[in-house]
């Protein structure tokens, strides 16, 4: 990827998923970034190049650029923000206990930034990351009072576990904003990204460009959560779908490669499964729906997509029930435990609540995940066992559940794992496996929606 030719002085305030990839995505392509976080263990590590969390690519990416001193890492906001022209706050958002988006961090950053930027001459754009409900940057506005600071709202839509990717190879740029001059300067910082060549996962065929959507600061932050409450509504929709495959005797995964074929549906977004997790989906789902009712607006379709994820992890623990009875004395393996496959995350993850579920019926609990194990040590600590594979897991367990799906789960020896099974029962969270396969091998198996 060419470098930007117009290197921009950076502060990123927030280094957590998306605040420390853009930090570093945005010094890859040629600019001097500081990335700034009030949790000072975390500045040091990140500063010695250790990144806090896993995240493929990240760690090369930082540490190219610490080195040749493009990217920097500081508690001191003061400083960082006087010193640079853009400053993007990249704080998280989390779900307050109504549904709603606690913007408290966001609203003491940008107290920060006037209190820095108050009289300044310079112009100074800051760039609102974090997702925030439609038109809470017109508050940010209020907050930041001197107007020769514009503001900018400019969603993320990376996805952990490609996060870098997605970063320098978007499908799309956003900048909501009311002033041009501002645009001009977001489109210069992003020449690199969007004037490449490279293929997309919908068109192999090389692209020339990455379209920038510029329009108006509340539609920006809009798309945000439109586009995330439309890929959860695709989930949703395929896991209702799935539950009336098992009521008709069809076939999820052979419905949804019928269904993807059409270009006007596509083959994304349509796993059927435990339903989604993370950080993002049911927090922002939720928030939306809040926003919704705020002004009066019941949003059905989207309610009725957060009770289907909620839905989809109780009937799930149904089929467990109904197929092993009592689970009191029962050992149950694992294999799986991070949100989705490539990254650490446990946030929301189903296997949050299955292994709970199975805590509280008085089963042994087995575990393991190829990167997640250190974060569910945390969560679970003594109540259940960790194992060091798979294999390890299934060693004497009278069922085997998939929560994610990895692919070194995919690749595992079948045989293997029935001859160490006390009971051959695998119950297929993702459906990774071939139906017919592991009934042919001797096991008993139950997926989603087959
Ligand atoms: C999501 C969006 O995809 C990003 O575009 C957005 O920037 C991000 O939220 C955010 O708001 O910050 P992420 O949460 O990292 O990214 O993960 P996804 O890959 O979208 O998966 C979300 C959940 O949906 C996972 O639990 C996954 O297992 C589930 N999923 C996904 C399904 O159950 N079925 C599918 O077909 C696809």
């Amino acid at each position: 990827m060419k470098k930007s030719g117009n290197s921009k002085k950076i502060c990123i305030i927030g280094a957590g998923y998306v605040g420390l990839t853009t930090a570093a995505c945005l010094a890859q392509i040629g600019n001097k970034v500081i990335c700034i976080d009030n949790d000072l263990d975390k500045i040091k590590k990140l500063s010695n190049k250790v990144v806090p969390f896993y995240e493929p690519q990240l760690d090369e990416i930082i540490c190219k650029s610490v080195n040749n001193k493009n990217l920097s890492f500081s508690t001191k906001i003061n400083d960082s923000i006087k010193q640079s022209e853009i400053i993007f706050i990249a704080v998280g958002t989390p779900q307050k206990k109504d549904g709603r988006a606690d913007l408290t961090a966001v609203r003491k950053v940008a107290t920060e930034i006037d209190k820095v930027l108050n009289n300044t001459k310079k112009h100074k754009i800051v760039v609102v990351k974090s997702t925030v409900p439609p038109g809470f940057s017109d508050k940010i506005r209020k907050i930041i009072r001197n107007m020769k600071v514009d503001i900018i709202s400019n969603p993320e839509f990376l996805r952990e576990g490609s996060a870098v990717y997605d970063s320098l190879f978007p499908n799309r740029i956003v900048v909501g904003t009311d002033n041009g001059r501002a645009v001009q300067t977001m489109r210069e910082l992003y020449d690199p990204i969007i004037n490449q060549t490279f293929p997309t996962d919908i068109d192999p065929r090389p692209t020339t460009y990455v379209p920038l959507v510029e329009t108006d600061i509340r539609s920006a932050e809009m798309i945000k959560y439109a586009s995330n409450a439309f890929l959860a509504t695709k989930i949703s929709f395929t896991n209702e779908i799935a539950h009336l495959c098992e009521l008709v005797g069809a076939d999820i995964t052979k419905i949804t490669e019928g269904m993807g074929l059409d270009k006007r549906i596509g083959p994304q977004f349509l796993q059927a499964g435990l339903g989604y997790g993370g950080s993002c989906f049911p927090k922002d789902t939720h928030a939306l729906s809040q926003v919704s009712g705020d002004h009066g607006h019941d949003f059905k379709l989207l309610k009725a997509v957060i009770e289907v994820n909620n839905l989809q992890r109780e009937r799930f623990i149904r089929k467990i029930k109904k197929e092993l009875k009592s689970l009191k004395g029962k050992t149950i393996g694992i294999l799986g435990l991070s949100f989705k496959p490539h990254t650490d995350d446990l946030r929301e993850a189903p296997s949050i609540d299955i292994i709970n579920w199975l805590i509280a019926e008085k089963a042994v609990v087995k575990v393991y995940d190829p990167k997640a194990m250190e974060n569910t040590k945390k969560v679970f600590k003594d109540k259940i066992k960790y194992c060091q594979d798979a294999y390890d897991v299934a060693r004497d367990s009278d069922a085997l559940v998939i929560t994610t799906e990895w692919q070194e789960f995919k690749d595992l020896d079948l045989l293997k794992i029935k001859s160490l099974m006390k009971k051959p029962i695998i119950f297929d969270g993702r459906n990774i496996f071939a139906q017919d396969k592991t009934k042919e091998l001797g096991f008993r198996y139950v997926g989603v929606g087959r």
